[in-house]
């Protein structure tokens, strides 16, 4: 597996695991902790989720599939942006290592920016570091502005890393925040790589997958990883397609199909402001 390194020293996979929607309903619990398992045992060792999937239900899941194996794990959980006070980040971070079952995280977010201070969220973080509960920080849903605030506050140069929505489809970063990322040694998440599955129909994605003997989500896993300085998080809480996506690390597009992916989904012409899901 490809890795990068964070600023705070520690290596981090290129692909991953989603998990939002998971823990939503116990019905799917077996299958999702399968799916898991599935992936840990092919590599996928990133797992990505937050306190608010689920309600806390996924990161319930995930200490299931990672009970005998944390240590091969990279955790990342995320804390509502309603929670992010000194106090409040501190409590939700402990509340979140109680349902997964583990003493630390390897990587705590802010979900989004809400209106708690950044500079108190930043105090937390900081405080979690130092007790050991979390070995980084980083911030999710950031745009450029927001990253240029955080650089200014006490702690705010540690952030390691934003999520970000980023695919073939929502482009807009390229133009300011990926450049301003890189510069700075900062790797961005990608989140929503195929677009919850809204461009497993598209048909230039269906051309090269089946010129390949691929899949759609493959080729978009793929694109993604063709990006410097991004780590690809897809959700799937089936084991056949976590085995495809795994396969799409192997999967090497040609400049004549990134050429083609580049003219069927254009760059904005002008920035644009950062989208969400
Ligand atoms: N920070 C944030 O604000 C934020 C926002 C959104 C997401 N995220 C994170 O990013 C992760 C990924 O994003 P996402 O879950 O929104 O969307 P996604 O990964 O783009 O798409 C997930 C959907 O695609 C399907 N899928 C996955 N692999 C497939 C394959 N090989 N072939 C066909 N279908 C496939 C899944 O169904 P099956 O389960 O049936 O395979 C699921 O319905 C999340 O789970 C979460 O951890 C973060």
């Amino acid at each position: 597996m490809r890795t990068l390194q964070l600023l705070s020293g520690q290596t981090i996979p290129v692909l991953g695991m989603g998990t939002w929607r998971m823990g939503e309903n116990a019905r799917n619990r077996q299958t999702e902790i399968d799916a898991l398992r599935h992936g840990l045992d092919l590599g996928l060792s990133l797992i990505d989720t937050a306190e608010m999937y689920g309600e806390g239900g996924a990161e319930e899941v995930i200490a299931q599939a990672i009970a005998t194996r944390r240590s091969q794990v990279f955790l990342v959980s995320k804390v509502y942006p309603h929670n992010a006070s000194k106090r409040g980040a501190i409590t939700a971070c402990e509340r979140s290592l109680k349902r997964l079952q583990t003493d630390y995280l390897d990587l705590y977010l802010l979900h989004w920016r809400g209106s708690v201070p950044l500079a108190e969220t930043l105090d937390a973080f900081q405080t979690l570091q130092q007790a050991g509960k979390i070995r980084s920080y980083g911030v999710s849903n950031f745009d450029t502005e927001d990253m240029k605030e955080a650089t200014h506050l006490s702690g705010g140069n540690a952030i390691v890393t934003n999520q970000v929505l980023y695919n073939l489809m929502r482009r807009g970063i390229e133009l300011n925040l990926l450049p301003w990322c890189r510069q700075r040694g900062i790797p961005i998440m990608a989140y929503s790589p195929i677009e919850q599955g809204r461009l497993l129909n598209n048909w230039t994605l269906e051309a090269i997958a089946q010129e390949r003997g691929v899949t759609t989500a493959q080729v978009a896993i793929a694109w993604l990883l063709h990006q410097e300085n991004v780590i690809v998080i897809p959700k799937s809480s089936r084991t056949e397609h976590v085995e495809q996506n795994y396969a799409a690390l192997d999967l090497k597009l040609s400049p004549e199909e990134l050429a083609t992916l580049n003219a069927a989904f254009p760059l904005p012409t002008k920035p644009v402001s950062l989208e969400m899901l």
